[in-house]
């Protein structure tokens, strides 16, 4: 399945030069801004008799227009552009791209991940390559350097064909001044095609004021533009593919969003993306796990003997399915706590050999770092899930895993809960592994059910229109939800209650499904609706299904959100949504969907502001 688009690249042959090419690249760069990146780069090979030149910075583009102040009349030749969205080495100035060759005759841009690098990092050194950078794409830029025999497209066919991993690159050389190389495996990328110019970008925003024709660059296709000729595109095999010019019918705005109406709603509908994403490299065809950030603490794991997950907000609800997995899986006991009462206790005693496990998706929230500082200060390991590279939780933290799943703008948090909770899984199965567990019978079942989550993820996506319409039937005369879930899913109805909360404005609020007898079922009258999560085969439906009809008796409204198939369900409550069967720790991921998609369209038919929510911030840096 196709990942996740990452942050941009752009590419021109044609007779611009100086300044217009330089506002060319720039503008090119910032029509793709709104991904989130954290640093941008240029090169250009001017004629040829230099080495290619190179100006980078960290952070904005603005930053990067500044460093070309005074040399804009520089630019000619070819000329690349990037902006980076870490996946490997900090965000800094050495780390983004353009990368080059040794000998500068070659320079690359990437957008994706190099899941054998360290293999080819090794062969690299071994073969006298001074490497400048943390990142996977510099390698990229001398392997293709190495293969370069004459034939600079036959040099990027034959470097990649060692290398695994996604892609969308775009190369020049020195030597030839006047074409580009790109190719493109699971990363978005296309052609804009001008008049005696051409231009190559991972998203057509970067070329649309001055072209509307396009060529869209099929998977695993590779090829050159260049000023004088017809764009070349071939596979793989070398197999020369025809190229069909499109007409571009959309607008700018639209792009950005990739056609969805908010950023929210495309990273919700994305998830398939993002997950994939996520396992990608880490899942191993034969059902072993590779974390790269964890091998350095095999030692720890092993000894490991109390977890503690300190977290806020949704990734807190993503760590409590955390603790249910650490719990079940690894058999270690484990703990979620929310990392500033955590952080604020006086006095704070865990056993011996205690790990702490500190999901973030940005990794700016202080609460956590006060927690992960706080532990690290009363001596214990800590290590991070956090989704933005080079964040103060992904350095502050002993090691961990970063959650690759792209940036996320929408400030409701959406596809880093699925790809945290899908994170502890690798984790748990990791260690067990370690620790000599065997695999359970069921456990098969369950990775291939893992490997197939972001087909069944697009499958619930799928129905949001269905979900649309019950929010048309809930927006307006309800001001108050109940989200009730079990055992695994009881974090998921916390989070779904905070989803609704966060972007409609209204109240709602999460319990176990157990704890409405106690107490919340007081409030319940015709104009109180509650969701609930209903798991087919869970050990506890009986219980939840005399649960609903205990609402039901007090004249409330119940929405389901059941197991397909589970017929039973339909006829006891009011709504019913369906999702897949899977394996029972799979289900926070399938079951969080339909209420991520409940909250956006509630938000929508009530007028709010989704992708920026009133008193919200992204990352909230104050404790
Ligand atoms: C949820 O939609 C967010 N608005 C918020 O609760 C967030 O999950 C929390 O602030 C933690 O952020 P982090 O994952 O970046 O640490
Ligand atoms: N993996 C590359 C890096 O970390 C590319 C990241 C991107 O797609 O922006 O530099």
């Amino acid at each position: 399945m196709e990942g996740e688009e990452v942050c941009g690249i752009v590419a021109y042959v044609g007779p611009r030069r100086g300044a217009e090419l330089t506002t060319l690249l720039v503008g090119g760069l910032s029509r793709v801004e709104y991904r989130g990146y954290d640093s941008a780069g240029v090169a250009w090979t001017g004629d040829g008799s230099h080495p290619i030149m190179v100006v980078k910075c960290q952070g904005k583009i603005a930053d990067l227009e500044e460093g070309l102040e005074g040399i804009e009349n520089r630019l000619s030749g070819a000329a690349i552009g990037h902006t980076r969205w870490a996946t490997h080495g900090d965000p800094n100035e050495t780390n983004a791209h353009p990368h080059r060759s040794c000998r500068r005759h070659v320079a690359v841009v990437h957008n994706g991940i190099i899941e054998n690098e360290d293999l080819i990092r090794r062969a690299l050194r071994d073969r006298g390559h001074v490497l400048q950078s943390e990142t996977d794409s510099e390698l990229l830029a001398h392997l293709i350097g190495e293969f370069l025999n004459g034939d600079p497209l036959e040099a990027v066919r034959t470097a990649l064909e060692t290398v695994q991993g996604d892609f969308a690159l775009a190369v020049i050389f020195r030597d030839y001044p006047d074409r580009v190389i790109f190719a493109r495996r699971e990363s978005p990328l296309c052609i804009g095609v001008g008049d005696g110019e051409y231009w190559v970008a991972s998203d057509p925003a970067s070329f649309m004021e001055h072209t509307r024709k396009i060529i869209d660059i099929g998977e695993d296709q590779l090829g050159v533009i260049s000023a004088s000729a017809d764009p070349v595109i071939v596979d793989f095999g070398n197999v020369p593919v025809t190229a069909k010019i499109e007409e571009i019918d959309w607008d700018i705005e639209e792009a950005e969003k990739d056609g969805y109406e908010h950023f929210m709603l495309k990273e919700i509908c994305r998830q398939p993306a993002s997950l994939t994403d996520s396992m990608r490299g880490r899942l191993l065809p034969e059902g072993g796990v590779h974390l790269g950030g964890l091998l350095d603490h095999r030692d720890v794991l092993q000894d490991m003997q109390y977890c503690v997950l300190p977290a806020a907000g949704t990734s807190l609800f993503a760590s409590m399915v955390g603790e249910i997995l650490i719990e079940e899986i690894v058999g270690v006991p484990a703990v979620a706590r929310n990392a500033a009462e955590l952080a604020n206790r006086q006095h704070l005693v865990f056993p011996r050999n205690t790990v702490f496990w500190a999901a973030s998706q940005s990794g700016g929230t202080a609460d956590t770092l006060s927690a992960i500082r706080r532990a690290q200060a009363l001596g214990h390991r800590v290590f991070g899930l956090c989704n933005v590279v080079g964040s103060p939780v992904s350095r502050e933290t002993d090691g961990g895993v970063h959650l690759h799943a792209g940036p996320e703008i929408g400030v409701a948090s959406t596809k880093a809960f699925t790809s945290q909770v899908l994170l502890f899984q690798l984790i748990c199965l990791y260690i067990r592994r370690l620790r000599g567990q065997e695999d359970l019978p069921w456990m098969g079942r369950y990775l291939e059910e893992m490997r197939r989550i972001p087909k069944l993820a697009a499958g619930v996506v799928a129905q949001s229109d269905l979900i649309r319409s019950l929010a048309e039937r809930f927006y307006q005369g309800y001001p108050s939800f109940y989200f009730l879930g079990r055992g695994i899913l009881y974090p998921v109805a916390m989070e779904g209650a905070l989803k609704l909360k966060e972007i409609s404005y209204l109240h709602a609020e999460g319990y176990p499904m157990a704890e409405m007898k106690h107490g919340p079922i007081a409030l319940i009258d015709e104009r109180f609706p509650t969701v609930v999560l209903v798991p087919q085969g869970d050990d506890h439906y009986e219980k939840i299904v005399a649960n609903i009809r205990e609402i039901k008796a007090r004249k409330g409204i119940v929405i389901a959100v059941a197991s397909q198939g589970d017929d039973r369900i339909a006829e006891i409550v009011d709504e019913v949504i369906y999702v897949p069967r899977v394996t029972y720790y799979l289900l926070p991921i399938l079951y969080v969907i339909p209420l991520q998609l409940f909250a956006y369209h509630m938000a929508v038919l009530r007028g709010c502001n989704v992708d920026q929510p009133r008193n919200l911030a992204k990352s909230v840096t104050v404790s």
